[in-house]
């Protein structure tokens, strides 16, 4: 498929993603200690195969020849997320002097290979020291994080412009607390609705703790929102779609954007929020940016009998899905950039992660062919461009991911990467997705930013 890249702004983010646990390993080293995901992966069951991060990519020793990868692929900047238990094992300080020097030489080297670090502070890898003294449903996790995220700034924001305080907070308080399904793996409304709560307010308090460390700091929060429909025309249907968007969309931009925590959705969970006078001013710090994770819509249907907040995902007979099983509609993503702009006001928008899981192999012949990855990145890049000619403030695209990684519940079954990992030896090929990607990047560099 070919893309018109024209209509894309001067000077855009061309990026890949990933995150500390997902890819370090080393989980042991130099000072780290365990974090939540540490103790949900090694609890029985909970991870596909049984697997854990313990060695994931080995990135905390191969990160040099991860950062050839992105020059191989041309990318101009890299979202990467620092492990809290690596920079303060403790939860608290004091601060790991060995585990800052790992981030440290990391951003120079993505530096002096021209490539623009994006660093997110929170990407679910809360220390467990933490969570054993109440985790997100405290509030002191929340003053906590923000002199994690000022002592990351302190030492970083000489170099580091580009900074996400959590990355996709739903999953930390729903899917975490709720659900089950991902660390710390409770199911329990009460505290989901509490961390909820304090990872706002966490948020709030970090962005204000790396502007005062780092003078020149562009701070933004990213989101996996998603895309809703109802799943027929019935009233019941309807409103649970709305539900559903108040779940994962309102409750979570609602905040930020200084307009509070949605009332019909305090309504449905029925649990009092854990609020202090000034609280909803500190979570509505002004925003430099705001990013977009974006994987697949939902087809959302009326569940009486479920738990908060009662809808269910509908299976959309005929439309495509990936090996993940999550449905792929690129429209999605356009419109939510559109919602973004014109409900939220958002002025510099950024998507943060958009990718697909396909099971890769090596072929005799040392290449990976996956021509279903590299068409779904296609079908996205071209909604991104039509956006951007609707008047979307894009101003950069990171996949997801640079390469295949620990999938959290899933373990390493589900291979998000442009690049294959072979877990065996850690040998990585870059796919054929990754090779289109750098042919598209190469395309825009190229004078009248030309289709590719
Ligand atoms: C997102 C996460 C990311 C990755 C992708 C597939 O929800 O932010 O870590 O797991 O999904």
């Amino acid at each position: 498929m070919t893309i018109d890249l024209a209509a894309l702004p001067q000077d855009f983010l061309w990026g890949t993603a990933t995150s500390a646990y997902q890819i370090e390993g080393a989980v042991a080293e130099d000072g780290r200690s365990p974090s939540i995901w540490d103790t949900f992966s090694h609890t029985d069951a909970k991870i596909d195969n049984g697997d854990d991060g313990d060695l994931a990519c080995d990135h905390y020793h191969r990160w040099r020849e991860d950062i050839a990868l992105m020059r191989q692929l041309g990318t101009n900047a890299y979202r990467l997320s620092v492990a809290w238990p690596r920079v303060m094992p403790g939860g608290v300080g004091p601060v790991n002097a060995k585990g800052l020097d790992f981030y440290d030489a990391l951003i120079d080297a993505l530096l002096a290979a021209g490539i623009t670090p994006s660093v997110t502070l929170y990407h679910w890898d809360l220390p467990q020291v933490l969570q054993d003294r109440g985790g997100w449903p405290a509030r002191d996790t929340a003053h906590h994080f923000a002199a994690y995220a000022s002592a990351v700034a302190e030492r970083l924001g000489d170099r580091v412009q580009h900074w996400t305080t959590l990355n996709e907070p739903l999953c930390s308080a729903w899917i975490g607390h709720l659900e089950g399904r991902m660390a710390p793996g409770l199911r329990d409304l009460t505290a989901a609705v509490r961390a909820s709560y304090h990872l706002l307010l966490g948020h709030g308090l970090a962005a204000q703790a790396v502007r005062a460390a780092a003078s020149g700091a562009r701070v933004g929060i990213v989101n996996n929102l998603s895309d809703v429909v109802p799943a027929t025309d019935r009233p019941e249907d309807i409103a649970a779609a709305r539900r559903h968007d108040g779940h994962t969309n309102r409750w979570w931009l609602d905040p930020v954007h200084g307009r509070g925590f949605p009332a019909d959705m305090r309504e449905v969970y029925g649990v009092e929020l854990p609020e202090h006078p000034g609280d909803l001013a500190t979570i509505a710090q002004p925003l430099d940016w705001l990013g977009l994770n974006y994987y697949f819509p939902s087809a959302i249907a009326d569940d009486p009998t479920g738990p908060a907040p009662r809808t269910r995902t509908v299976r959309r007979p005929g439309v495509p899905r990936t090996g993940i099983d999550w449905e792929v509609d690129a429209a999605g993503i356009e419109r939510l950039l559109l919602r973004l702009t014109h409900d939220y006001g958002a002025r510099e928008l950024y998507v943060t992660e958009n990718g697909a899981a396909y099971p890769d192999a090596v072929r005799p012949d040392g290449t990976v062919d996956d021509p279903e990855r590299t068409a779904y990145l296609e079908q996205h890049l071209a909604a991104c461009v039509s956006a951007t000619r609707k008047g979307v403030p894009l101003a950069g695209y990171f996949a997801w991911s640079l390469l295949d990684n620990f999938e959290w519940a899933y373990g390493y079954d589900q291979r998000f990467g442009l690049v294959h990992v072979d877990y065996g030896t850690q040998r990585r090929t870059v796919k054929g997705s990754g090779l289109r990607y750098a042919e598209i990047i190469r395309a825009y560099a190229s004078r009248g930013r030309s289709a590719a």
